[in-house]
């Protein structure tokens, strides 16, 4: 009996190190697709902002995340997207796991920790399957965010964004909230 306990120790370990490291390696891949998904959406909303003004910002902000999470989930063969607690799109609400990780972003948020470095990754079971879910928590910068998402929006830009987004939720933060967070499945 101690011999067989031993034994399943020593297959245990290993076993439990390996699938740590599988999982340590999808969280750093998830990251640098983090990563390329923000630097993309930043470029293209800080060249909108200066070149053609807030109002077609709104517009390139509407199409280009949907392009970039688009031609990232196609690349890695993943789904890559943006969520929020209060989602201006309602293609980005979140569902019921990633509803829970927000929550715990705003609890760890208000026990002091940074919302900059904040992530959260598990593997769970959805639709009968296994995946590698990741989240990393996008914190609202005073600008350019304020302009969409603060709570004195020039009457031009509330105009749009009701034209695209008759339910928008995401008005009011403030600098330093937790505007929301980017979303990968990885299948298995
Ligand atoms: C020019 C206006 C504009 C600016 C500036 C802006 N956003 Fe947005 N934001 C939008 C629009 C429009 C959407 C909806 C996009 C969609 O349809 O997927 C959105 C959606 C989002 C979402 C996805 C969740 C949701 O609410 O639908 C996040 C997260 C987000 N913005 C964060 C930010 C952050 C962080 C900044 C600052 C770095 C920022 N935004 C700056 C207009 C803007």
């Amino acid at each position: 009996m101690k011999k067989m306990m031993i034994l399943a120790l020593l297959i245990a370990v290993p076993v439990a190190s390996a699938v740590a490291d599988g999982h340590a390696q999808r969280a750093d891949q998830s990251r640098a697709v983090v990563k390329s998904f923000m630097g993309g959406l930043k470029g293209e909303l800080k060249g909108a902002l200066k070149s053609e003004g807030p109002l077609k910002a709104v517009e390139v902000c509407n199409i280009k995340a949907k392009d970039i999470a688009a031609a990232l989930s196609k690349k890695h063969g993943w789904n890559v997207g943006r969520t929020s607690l209060k989602p201006r799109s309602a293609a980005n609400a979140p569902d019921a796991w990633e509803r829970g990780v927000l929550e715990t972003f705003e609890t760890r948020k208000a026990a002091g920790e940074d919302p900059k470095k904040m992530e959260h990754f598990e593997v769970v079971m959805l639709d009968g399957k296994q995946v590698f879910r990741y989240m990393k928590a996008i914190p609202t910068a005073e600008r350019p965010c304020l302009v969409c998402h603060g709570s004195k929006l020039k009457p031009e830009i509330a105009a749009i964004i009701d034209k695209y987004y008759p339910n928008d939720q995401a008005r009011g933060y403030k600098a330093g909230d937790i505007r929301g967070a980017f979303s990968i499945v990885q299948p298995m």
